[in-house]
């Protein structure tokens, strides 16, 4: 009895009507597999009169290869078609609008410490933290303002209850606690004593008891502490112009460098940039009036002392600024208190596209 053909055809027609890869994978093994059909046949080849193998050999081989041929073309088929509807069901539609235009916008604040971030950032200078409450000591002692200083009286602080172990606490005045923090740190020691130098930027909350159009009892502040084994005036000055110029968005900034009284730093100068007020319009930058943006100066040796620091190895230069006053100046924003009313008109106004974060080569402001 013949079974070729009947072998042969239901093979083939068992192969077409595979509907996945697991439907093909048995029929294969119902053909191919090692009681398959197919393999059958070769098993009756022993049986057969010599003369009869060789033909009937290959007429088995042409068979088996015959079906193996039509199965890998179901199984591309199969996979192809698998592919597609998987395609089709994670389909997406690239062309639908994923950035919502306007969802939210940055408050001048944020968007100024992204600016600080953008233009210090390029300079080397990494970002440094510190609490809100601190003790009396980082916020004052460790910065040459010792107890009954009158320089306490600079700065019209909220005092608060002692912790338990009697420490004296207050909401931090101004970020410059976070130079002593980060001097005492054993990591910055190492670090500087390897050859490193300290650069860093202090963005934050800072409180005191004060409250007018330019003045608020919860404002921000941003700090910035260098210290290195030769670092001098020059490079305060230096470091100061370019930030002026980078932030600001200008090509040059008439700056002055005023003479002033700080107890953690000698040399002390404030620093006026030149501006006009031509048609009631502040422009930054030109003109003949100046208007005053931050202290300065070299660290005093005995800020450096207090924290472990050898003045006659190590130099460094700080300087302090208030963040709503550079974005006042910058995005003519007249009263400080608006700052913290939460007025969605106002923050539609000043707000900034959270898509766009400030770089120097993309430009700080948009
Ligand atoms: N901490 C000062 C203040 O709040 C600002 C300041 C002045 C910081 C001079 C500095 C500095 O680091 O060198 O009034």
């Amino acid at each position: 009895m013949d079974d070729f053909p009947t072998i042969r055809a239901e093979a083939l027609a068992a192969i077409e009507a595979a509907g996945d890869a697991r439907a093909l994978d048995a029929v294969r093994v119902a053909a191919l597999g090692k009681s398959g059909r197919v393999t059958g046949l070769m098993k009756t080849l022993g049986g057969l009169p010599a003369e009869e193998r060789k033909a009937f050999g290959a007429r088995v081989n042409a068979l088996k290869d015959e079906v193996s041929a039509a199965l890998d073309v179901r199984k591309g088929l199969l996979d192809g078609a698998a592919l597609t509807a998987r395609l089709e069901a994670e389909r997406v539609d690239v062309s639908l609008p994923v950035r919502p235009e306007r969802s939210g916008l940055l408050h001048p604040i944020g968007q100024t410490i992204d600016e600080l971030c953008a233009v210090f950032g390029d300079m080397g200078f990494t970002w440094a933290e510190g609490p809100d409450i601190e003790d009396d000591w980082h916020n004052f002692t460790a910065l040459n303002i010792p107890p009954d200083h009158p320089a306490r009286q600079m700065q019209d602080t909220f005092y608060l209850p002692p912790r338990a172990d009697g420490t004296p606490t207050v909401l931090r005045t101004h970020t410059s606690p976070v130079q002593a923090r980060t001097m005492l740190d054993p990591e910055v020691k190492k670090m500087l004593a390897d050859g490193g130098a300290l650069r860093i930027i202090v963005p934050g909350r800072t409180f005191r008891v004060d409250s007018d159009a330019t003045h608020a009892p919860m404002f921000h502040q941003v700090e910035g502490l260098v210290i290195e084994r030769a670092i001098h005036m020059g490079h305060l000055k230096g470091c100061l112009a370019d930030f002026c110029r980078a932030y600001f968005e200008v090509d040059s900034v008439p700056l002055k460098f005023r003479p002033s009284y700080f107890p953690f730093t000698e040399p002390s100068a404030e620093v006026d940039i030149g501006c006009s007020w031509k048609g009631g319009e502040l422009r930054i930058g030109a003109g003949d009036s100046w208007l005053e943006i931050l202290g300065s100066g070299m660290v005093h040796p005995n800020v450096l002392r207090n924290c472990g620091i050898d003045p006659d190895i190590y130099q460094g230069f700080a300087f302090g600024m208030g963040i709503e006053r550079i974005a006042m100046l910058k995005y003519g924003i007249p009263d400080l208190r608006t700052f913290y009313d939460s007025d969605l008109r106002w923050l539609r106004h000043y707000g900034f596209s959270a898509l766009e974060s400030p770089s120097l080569t993309g430009g700080l402001s948009r």
